[in-house]
């Protein structure tokens, strides 16, 4: 019972109306983290395989699988929290997008680090991480690593565009429908409803 007023009143569960402050940290997170990965692909090389990359590819593998690791653990949350009840959209297929919307971008989050491990290990290069690298424990078959590779790199870009337009929805509710849909996200102190 005081357990339960204790998270209540810390506000890490959600709420019928918002997201709780767990969910909300692991979704900000999963942002900057992607992002970040993200803008550290590109580099001026042609491939992030090469030796003047190396650092680079460190970093964005490093990242990649710390994205990996917060949304397993998002949607292990996601199996104990609730998710605030959908608000009275007007349109049916508006509810509809979202959820469709949610469901790619979870699926987009596992498949983008699983198919860029299965290729940097196909290709015959070990999964580097800050301190420690981990050697292909599969057989090398580089062309196949490099399609997989390919794939990697094209759901990456529509990770992007994906969330941009959910990132697009988002401020469309906020500033032209004038629903709570993106208070449900954002921090307490940000709006004065609890
Ligand atoms: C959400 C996480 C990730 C995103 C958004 C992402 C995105 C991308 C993008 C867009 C590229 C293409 C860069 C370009 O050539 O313009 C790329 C390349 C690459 N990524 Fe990721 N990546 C993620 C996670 C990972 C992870 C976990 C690894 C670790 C194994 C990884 C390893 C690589 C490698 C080795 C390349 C170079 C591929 C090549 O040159 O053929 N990525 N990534
Ligand atoms: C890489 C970028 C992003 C990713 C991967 C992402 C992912 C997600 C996911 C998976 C959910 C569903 C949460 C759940 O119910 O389990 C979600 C909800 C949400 N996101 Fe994002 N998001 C991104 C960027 C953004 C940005 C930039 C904004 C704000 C401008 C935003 C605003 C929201 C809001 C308001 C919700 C909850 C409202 C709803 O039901 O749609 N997201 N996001």
């Amino acid at each position: 019972m005081l357990g339960h007023q204790l998270r209540a009143m810390i506000g890490l569960r959600s709420t019928s109306s918002r997201y709780g402050a767990a969910a909300q940290a692991f979704h900000w997170l999963t942002v900057l983290l992607v992002l970040s990965a993200y803008v550290l692909s590109k580099g001026d090389q042609d491939s992030l395989y090469s030796a003047a990359a190396d650092g680079l590819r460190r970093f964005h593998e490093a990242l990649g699988v710390l994205v990996f690791i917060v949304v397993v653990l998002q949607l292990l949350w996601r199996l104990i929290d609730s998710t605030p009840a959908r608000q009275p959209m007007p349109p049916r297929w508006m509810a509809a997008a979202a959820t469709l919307v949610h469901f790619a971008l979870y699926a987009l989050l596992i498949a983008i680090p699983t198919t860029a491990v299965l290729g940097t290990w196909l290709v015959g290069i070990p999964v580097t991480l800050p301190g420690f690298d981990i050697a292909p424990p599969i057989a090398k078959a580089r062309g196949l690593g490099q399609s997989i590779m390919k794939i990697h790199t094209t759901l990456g870009d529509a990770l992007l565009w994906v969330a941009g337009v959910h990132a697009a929805a988002a401020l469309f509710h906020h500033f032209y429908l004038r629903d709570e849909i993106f208070q449900s996200m954002a921090s307490r102190r940000m709006n004065d409803q609890s």
